[in-house]
């Protein structure tokens, strides 16, 4: 990836949904693969039904294998100009090669260009994060919230922010 400096991110389907839940699953955890499941057939339900659930998905493939995953997440009934990350993760087999920074270098992108101007993304304080805690700082991101006790393993909610337009 080091002479790589964009990728090109894709719509997922709901026929990548398997396979997006086992990259959350080896990122991150069973819990979060379970959760991520939900939330994305509750966003193709929706679809199919023609109503915005404020949700948008991205993958990025490399020889046909999914090894990004990253979206877009809105309050329908929030601030215009407020957008969360959502879903963000790169298969363990390609960290660390600058894939996380080009996704969101993307996702940026786009929620610039569809006229949001603050970025959020909900973390936790367990280890499973710390990645994601350290490299959302490393991106300029600074923590704007916490809540204490959120997980049912004791663990914080953790708010990053991000001022993008
Ligand atoms: C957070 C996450 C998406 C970052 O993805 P990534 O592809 O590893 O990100 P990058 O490679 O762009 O950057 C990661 C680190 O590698 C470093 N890096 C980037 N390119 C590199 C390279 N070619 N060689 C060595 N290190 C490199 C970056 O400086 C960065 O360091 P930092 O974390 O200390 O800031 C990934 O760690 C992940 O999937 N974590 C688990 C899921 C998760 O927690 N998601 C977020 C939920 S809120």
């Amino acid at each position: 990836m080091d002479k790589c400096r964009e990728i090109t991110i894709e719509p997922m389907v709901e026929g990548d949904i398997e396979e997006s839940v086992k990259l959350i699953n080896a990122a991150m955890n069973e819990d979060e693969a379970d959760w991520a499941r939900e939330t994305f057939e509750l966003y193709f339900k929706s679809r199919k039904q023609g109503i915005d659930s404020g949700r948008e998905y991205y993958l990025w493939r490399d020889d046909g294998k999914i090894y990004g995953l990253v979206g877009l997440h809105r309050y329908v009934w929030g601030p215009g100009e407020n957008v969360w990350l959502s879903w963000f993760a790169v298969h363990p087999e390609r960290q660390k090669e600058g894939v996380g920074g080009l996704l969101l270098d993307s996702i940026k992108e786009k929620a610039v260009q569809k006229g949001y101007r603050k970025l959020f993304v909900e973390t936790y304080s367990g280890d499973t994060f710390e990645k994601a805690r350290s490299f959302y700082k490393g991106k300029g991101f600074s923590e704007v919230g916490r809540i204490e006790n959120y997980l049912p393993d004791g663990s914080s909610m953790i708010v990053f922010g991000l001022n993008i337009g």
